[in-house]
C-alpha cells in the first residue's frame, strides 16, 4: 500500500506515530504562512498541516496544489491546539504535520467540488458522475446500499437459501412492460430479451427442487420512468416451495424486522400490518398506501343520493361515487385559490369533473358554495359521517370508482406533506394482499394480469375463473413501505390446467401459450411442487432506509427520465459493420436522430 492509514484512522492513540497517508485535497486554507488541508478518502477526512519551516521542495510542491489533487504525504500525528478540536470528525482531536509531499496526480478544474454546500444541478452531477460519486450524501447512500445488501444476504443465508445466478441473455419475461432487445449475430433476425425479472427461470428452480432461491437479480423494463423507476434495476428475488402466501410474508416480515434493527436501530413489531387490496381502495384510494396518516376516505354515496345536490343525486343514482376526505384543521390554511389548485390538480391529471368542499365554521356549521342544496339535516349528517369539527376542511369527488381512488389519492398525498400530518422520518411497514387477479386493458376488453400470469387464484376463487373472472383474487402480496410499493409476489400457479386456463383468459390461446411459455408449462406437467415468492426493489428500500425521494441518488450509474446515460452517452450509434453482423439495417428517418446530451439531458427533471 502506498499510505500507513486512511484518511478516517488518526486518532490521539496515534500521537507522536509517523504515518503516510493518500488522499484527495478537499480543501485548502491559507493562514499567512501555514496552510492547512483537508485530505478526504472514502473513510474520512484528516487535518494536514504545512508549516513554514518545511523544506523549500515541500513548499514548492504545496504551491501547485488544487482541490481534487490526489497527494500523498508523509507526517507526524499531533493534537490539535486547544478550542481547535473538531469533535463532530473521527480525526478531529488530531492534526497531521507534513514532511514530505508527492502529487500523485492533478485534477482539472472540476466543474463543482464534492464538498460544496449546494448540491450541483443533476446534468452535471450524472456527466461528471466520478465528482458527484465523491460527495459525502452518494458515498453514505452506496455505503448504506451494500449494507442493505448484505443484510439481505445475510438473513437469506442464515434461513438456508441458495444464491443462484439466471442469464441475462434469454427469453422476454411477462412483468408487463416493454422488453430490452438484444439481435443475435449466429441467429440473424432473431432477439434475447433482456429479463424483466428472473421469474420464469426462479420457478424452474423450484420444479428442479432448489426450494430455498434468491440472487441479488438485474432487471431491465422499457417503461415510462418516474422517480421510483429506472430502466434498469435490481431486485432481491426469491423464491420457495411447499409454501402459501403467509409463509413468504413471514419470511419478509423477518427480514424486514432485521433490516430495520441493523441499518435504522428500529425495533419493528411483527406481523407487520396487512390490508387487503379492497381495503386499501376503499380506505385510501391506492394499492400502496401511506399509513403514517389517517386521512382516510369517507363513502357518502348513500347520503347523496338522497340530496338536493343534481351532481351527486345524479352521480350516486348512476351506481357511481360520492366520496370525501376531511382535511384536519385545515381551513384556515387553505383559502379559495389553494382550493382550485386542488380542483385543477383532480380535474387535470385523473379527469375529475369537479371537488366539492364543506368548510366546518366556529359555530360547527358546514360552510360551503353548495350547501344550499342540502337540508339541515343533511349537513348535520354530513358532519358526523367525516366528524368534521371546527377548523376541517372537506373535499368531496363524485365520479367512478376509479377516479374517485385517484382523486383522493393524491389529494391525501398531497395535503399530507402540506400539512405536515407524518414525520417524514418515520418508517412504516405494511403489506397489501389478496390483489384482484385481473385487470381490464386501458383499450382493450381483454384482462391483463394484475401481477403476472403465473399468480395463483385464492382457493376459494377457483371457480370463480370461469364464472366471473373479474372479481377473482389472487394470492399475491405487495409490501409497502411510507406509501411506496417496496416489493410484490405471489404463490403460482402450479397445475398446468390451471395456467392454460388463466393463459385463456389473458386472450392466449393454447398454440400461442405453447410458443412463448411451452417450456414452463412442459415443466410444470414434470412434478412442480407447490411454490411462491417475491421480489423487493432493493433500489427502493435503499431509497426509503436513506429518506430520499429518488432512486437515482441509491444507484452509482443511473440513467435520465429518457433511459439516457449521460456519462457513457449511452445509447449510441454503433458501426456499421457490426451491424451487418447482425444483419440489421437501420432505416434512413431513424439514423438521422442524434443522441447528444445536450438532447438527452431535459430527462433529469
Ligand atoms: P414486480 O414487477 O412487482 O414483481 O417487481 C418487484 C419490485 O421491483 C421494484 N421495481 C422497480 N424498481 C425500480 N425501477 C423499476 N422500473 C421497477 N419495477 C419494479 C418494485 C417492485 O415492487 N417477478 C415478480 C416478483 C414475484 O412475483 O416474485 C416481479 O418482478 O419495488
Ligand atoms: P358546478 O355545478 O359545476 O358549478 O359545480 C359546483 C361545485 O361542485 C363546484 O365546486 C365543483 O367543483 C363541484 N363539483 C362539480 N362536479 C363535481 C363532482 N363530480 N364531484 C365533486 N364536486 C363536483
Amino acid at each position: 500500500m502506498l499510505r500507513t492509514h486512511t484518511c478516517g484512522e488518526l486518532t490521539l492513540e496515534n500521537i507522536g506515530q509517523t504515518a503516510t497517508l493518500c488522499g484527495w485535497v478537499d480543501t485548502i486554507r491559507d493562514f499567512g504562512g501555514v496552510t492547512f488541508i483537508d485530505l478526504r478518502d472514502r473513510y474520512g477526512r484528516t487535518q494536514v498541516v504545512f508549516n513554514p519551516d518545511s523544506t523549500q521542495e515541500v513548499l514548492a510542491e504545496m504551491g501547485k496544489l488544487k482541490n481534487e489533487y490526489v497527494i500523498k504525504v508523509v507526517g507526524e500525528v499531533r493534537p490539535r491546539p486547544d478550542g481547535q478540536t473538531n469533535k463532530k470528525l473521527a480525526t478531529g482531536e488530531v492534526e497531521f504535520v507534513v514532511s514530505d509531499l508527492e502529487i500523485l496526480n492533478e485534477c482539472k478544474t472540476p466543474p463543482f467540488v464534492p464538498g460544496q454546500k449546494d448540491v450541483p444541478g443533476e446534468d452535471l452531477r450524472l456527466k461528471h458522475r466520478y465528482l458527484d460519486l465523491r460527495r459525502e450524501k452518494m458515498l453514505q447512500t452506496l455505503q448504506l446500499r451494500s449494507r442493505i445488501i448484505k443484510t439481505m444476504r445475510d438473513y437469506c443465508a442464515d434461513n438456508n437459501f441458495i444464491d443462484i445466478e439466471t442469464p441475462i441473455l434469454g427469453r422476454s419475461t411477462p412483468e408487463g412492460a416493454r422488453d430490452y432487445l438484444v439481435p443475435s449475430r449466429v441467429f440473424k433476425g432473431k432477439f434475447y430479451a433482456l429479463p424483466q425479472s428472473p421469474q420464469i427461470y426462479k420457478q424452474i428452480m423450484m420444479i428442479a427442487g432448489y426450494d430455498r432461491y434468491i440472487q441479488v437479480a438485474r432487471c431491465f423494463r422499457d417503461e415510462d420512468l418516474r422517480a421510483d423507476r429506472q430502466p434498469e434495476f435490481t431486485q432481491l428475488d426469491l423464491e420457495m416451495s411447499f409454501v402459501d402466501s403467509d409463509d413468504v410474508i413471514g419470511m419478509i416480515d423477518g427480514m424486514m424486522q432485521r433490516l430495520a434493527k441493523e441499518l435504522l436501530g428500529l425495533d419493528l413489531q411483527l406481523p407487520l400490518q396487512r390490508l387487503t387490496y379492497d381495503e386499501a381502495m376503499t380506505r385510501f384510494g391506492h394499492d400502496a398506501p401511506d399509513l403514517r396518516f389517517g386521512m382516510e376516505i369517507v363513502d357518502v354515496t348513500d347520503l347523496a343520493s338522497a340530496c338536493g345536490f343534481g351532481v351527486f343525486k345524479s352521480t350516486a343514482e348512476a351506481g357511481k361515487f360520492v366520496r370525501g376526505v376531511n382535511a384536519k384543521g385545515a381551513a384556515p390554511m387553505y383559502s379559495r385559490k389553494r382550493i382550485d389548485e386542488l380542483t385543477n390538480m383532480v380535474k387535470d391529471d385523473f379527469g375529475a369533473k369537479g371537488l366539492a368542499w364543506f368548510r366546518c365554521e366556529e359555530d360547527g356549521s358546514l360552510f360551503s358554495p353548495i350547501a344550499k342544496f342540502f337540508t339541515e339535516e343533511e349537513l348535520a349528517d354530513l358532519k358526523i359521517r367525516f366528524d368534521a369539527e371546527p377548523g376541517d376542511l372537506l373535499l368531496l369527488i363524485a365520479d367512478t370508482w376509479d377516479i374517485s381512488c385517484k382523486g383522493l389519492y393524491s389529494i391525501r398525498k398531497r395535503m399530507g406533506v402540506e400539512l405536515e400530518l407524518y414525520d417524514p422520518k418515520e418508517m412504516h411497514f405494511s403489506w397489501v394482499v389478496e390483489f384482484p387477479m385481473f385487470e381490464r386493458g386501458d383499450e382493450t376488453e381483454r384482462w391483463n394480469a394484475m401481477h403476472h400470469p403465473f399468480t395463483a387464484p385464492r382457493d376459494q376463487d377457483l371457480d370463480q375463473l370461469d364464472s366471473d373472472a373479474g372479481k377473482t383474487r389472487a394470492k399475491a402480496y405487495d409490501l409497502v413501505i411510507n406509501g411506496y410499493e417496496a416489493g410484490g409476489g405471489t404463490i403460482r400457479i402450479h397445475d398446468s390446467g390451471i395456467q392454460q386456463k388463466v393463459f385463456g383468459l389473458l386472450g392466449l390461446d393454447e398454440e400461442s401459450a405453447q410458443e412463448r411459455f411451452g417450456f414452463l408449462l412442459d415443466a410444470l406437467k414434470y412434478g412442480a411442487p407447490p411454490h411462491g415468492g417475491i421480489a423487493l426493489g432493493i433500489d427502493r428500500v435503499v431509497m426509503l432506509f436513506a429518506g430520499l425521494d429518488n432512486i437515482r441518488d441509491c444507484i452509482a450509474f443511473p440513467k435520465t427520465q429518457k433511459a439516457y446515460d449521460m456519462m457513457t452517452e449511452a445509447p449510441n450509434v454503433v458501426e456499421n459493420l457490426q451491424l451487418e453482423d447482425l444483419g440489421i439495417e437501420i432505416s434512413k428517418l431513424i439514423g438521422n436522430q442524434k443522441t447528444d446530451s445536450e438532447e438527452q439531458s431535459e430527462g433529469t427533471q
